[in-house]
């Protein structure tokens, strides 16, 4: 079944990278000029991808503003002749069909994802975290969805992170079946005890999964953070139907962190084509003074 329908929770409250997110969401934080979640979108898109349902809440109406049509700018801009800036703004609207959402209440992914219920329907679907935005020549979600393609089951696109890192993600009971493709049985999110963890494969930013997943969020218990965890409930899908997951292979950024933002701003910076060479040359110079 080709999988057609992506939903991108952006609800949270980035807490990570105050102040900027006090009243900026930060999925709408800029990579070089572009917000973050324009790049999951057009990632999205990429894997074949028609329909997106972006969970928002309180604050985050510059999401939808972003995904609108800009009638006096693009006037403006068409006026003054300048091609290439409206170029990169008139066709943001049509990138999909582009639907939205609140979530009510900040309670955790998995209860953001439950919002998503009748939009899903009974088809699988994607979820692309709203702060993740992953860069590349493949697209991720592209991977995932080839994936499902193969072995009908969820998906869980993976990499490997460190210890330190483990305690802040999930960590995946994994059994690698060829190359970068593996079979997953159990999961535990933010494992504190070493004791806990799996292994060092997490889930980075993307899944796809089946509708069954909606019943099982209506039974899934507060986890970790007092918040309903989205990995709590894929565990229960992986321990009983099992998943796949795959080590995707494009480069992901957390948006939802300083560094993440910054290490994603210089590493697009430097292969984008107007402000590249400058940045490569800038870097150079500071970096002499290290
Ligand atoms: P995070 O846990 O990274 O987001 O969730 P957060 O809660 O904003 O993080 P802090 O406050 O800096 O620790 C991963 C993704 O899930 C969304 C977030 O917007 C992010 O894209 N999310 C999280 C929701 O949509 N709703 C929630 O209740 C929690």
């Amino acid at each position: 079944m080709k999988i057609t329908k992506a939903v991108i929770p952006a609800a949270g409250l980035g807490t990570r990278v105050l102040p900027a997110t006090k009243a900026m969401p930060k999925e709408m934080l800029p990579i070089v000029d572009k917000p973050a979640i324009q790049y999951i979108v057009e990632e999205a898109v990429a894997s074949g991808i028609t329909d997106i349902l972006i969970i928002t809440n309180r604050g985050k109406g510059i999401i939808e503003d972003h995904f609108d049509i800009s009638p006096t700018l693009q006037d403006t801009l068409e006026k003054a002749g300048k091609t290439a800036q409206l170029d990169a703004i008139k066709d943001i609207h049509s990138l999909a069909n582009i639907q939205f959402i609140r979530q009510i209440e900040t309670k955790g992914l998995g209860h953001a994802v439950s919002r998503a219920k009748t939009f899903v329907g009974n088809d699988p679907f994607v979820v692309m975290y709203g702060d993740d935005v992953i860069v590349g020549d493949i697209p991720a979600t592209k991977e995932l969805v080839d994936a499902y393609g193969t072995f009908g089951k969820g998906v869980l696109g993976i990499k490997p992170v460190s210890e330190e890192a483990i305690k802040k993600y999930s960590s995946l009971k994994v059994e690698n079946l060829h190359d970068n493709v593996f079979k997953c049985t159990d999961m535990i999110e933010k494992p504190q005890r070493k004791e806990d963890i799996f292994s060092l494969y997490s889930i980075l930013g993307r899944c796809v999964l089946p509708p069954e997943i909606f019943d099982i969020l209506e039974h899934t218990a507060p986890g970790a953070g007092g918040e309903i965890q989205l990995t709590d409930a894929m565990a229960e899908l992986a321990r009983t139907v099992g998943m796949t997951a795959v080590e995707f292979s494009a480069k992901r950024y957390d948006m939802g962190n300083k560094l993440g933002i910054l290490q994603a701003n210089i590493e697009v910076g430097l292969n984008h084509p107007e402000v590249g060479e400058g940045l490569k040359e800038y870097i150079k110079e500071i970096a002499a003074t290290l």
